[in-house]
């Protein structure tokens, strides 16, 4: 008789990737998160697979090195991402890929996209996404996930994916992302906050949206179906749930939901203290953001949820 119920059908499970070989890094800030390499990613996607969690949102730590303003590590066919994507296509075929496209982890200045004159150049960033989202689609990406809420990379990228024959490769698009406290986490694990340079923007308003807004996400919902995309994303989630009930009703196309690493956070540190009881809260706030209207949650609680399901 419930209206709303949750199964592992509905989870992301967003990765974060790192060089090297047979490791993994503990993310202090999101307990029973890792950073991993490629080879220990793979085995973790199989677990997950193996847990009914069939579709993976992934990340990179690029190092130091390989950074620059206009991201060129980004569409290196050979990059971390790239072979990535790669091992997983290869070792689970039916597992749904998801690449993060945006130039944050890649960029010395750490935004999402070129400074230009100390602005973030929209135009110029979009040929950059489209040239990122076709190297992704080459390595066997089943869906590019745009994160960077520049306007226009959606026909942008939807155009250079036909131009090279990725005919089928779809895109899940941030339209509704807000300029949130909540991505702190997140930004600590790939070190890709804005950087500290006198000469440009040390947030990414120009960018997001600003939280006190609501109309606005149906504008750039519409802007992006028009343009193209299969999959519309409102980030955050659980402070977020009136845009997805209110976009919900306005739109047919599939609708994914963000529960963003700040509210992964605030969770575990409130049921590490015993505030909390972790597992029934878990359960609640996913069945909630798809109460909500959410086909699909991205969430860091994925295989936690999973293996609760599955008991
Ligand atoms: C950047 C990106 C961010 C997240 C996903 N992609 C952070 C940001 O916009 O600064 C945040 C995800 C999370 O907090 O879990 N393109």
């Amino acid at each position: 008789m419930r209206e709303t119920v949750l199964t592992t059908n509905d989870f992301v499970m967003p990765m974060f990737v790192m060089e090297g070989e047979n490791a993994q890094e503990a993310i202090p800030s999101m307990p029973g998160i890792f950073r991993r390499t490629v080879d220990l990613t793979v085995k973790e996607c199989k677990e997950l697979f193996s847990l009914g969690v069939k579709a993976v949102n992934i990340y990179m730590k690029v190092p130091e090195n390989l950074k620059d303003n206009l991201g060129t590590e980004a569409w290196n066919p050979h990059g971390l991402m790239q072979r990535t994507i790669r091992e997983i296509k290869n070792a689970i075929p039916e597992m749904i890929v998801m690449p993060d496209v945006a130039l944050d982890p890649y960029s010395i200045y750490g935004h999402d996209g070129i400074i230009t004159n100390g602005q973030v150049d929209n135009d110029a960033t979009n040929d950059a996404l489209a040239r990122m989202s076709v190297s992704h689609a080459e390595a066997g990406a089943d869906v590019v996930a745009p994160s960077d809420m520049m306007d226009g990379r959606v026909a942008a990228i939807r155009q250079a994916l036909e131009e090279t024959g990725h005919t089928n490769v779809g895109i899940l698009s941030y339209a509704a992302k807000y300029a949130s406290s909540f991505y702190g986490p997140f930004r600590s694990a790939l070190d890709s906050a804005p950087k500290d340079f006198q000469e440009i923007p040390k947030d990414k308003k120009t960018y997001q949206m600003d939280f006190h807004n609501s109309r606005e996400a149906l504008n750039e919902v519409y802007k992006d179906i028009e343009e193209g995309a299969d999959i519309i994303m409102i980030k955050p989630g659980l402070p977020y749930l009136d845009i997805v009930a209110k976009v919900r009703q306005e739109i047919d196309l599939p609708i994914a939901v963000y529960n963003v690493s700040g509210e992964y956070a605030m969770l575990k540190a409130a049921a590490q203290n015993g505030w909390l009881d972790n597992d029934k809260a878990i359960i609640e706030s996913l069945t909630c953001i798809k109460r909500a209207g959410a086909d699909m949650i991205f969430t860091y609680a994925a295989k936690e949820a999973a293996i609760l399901l599955n008991n």
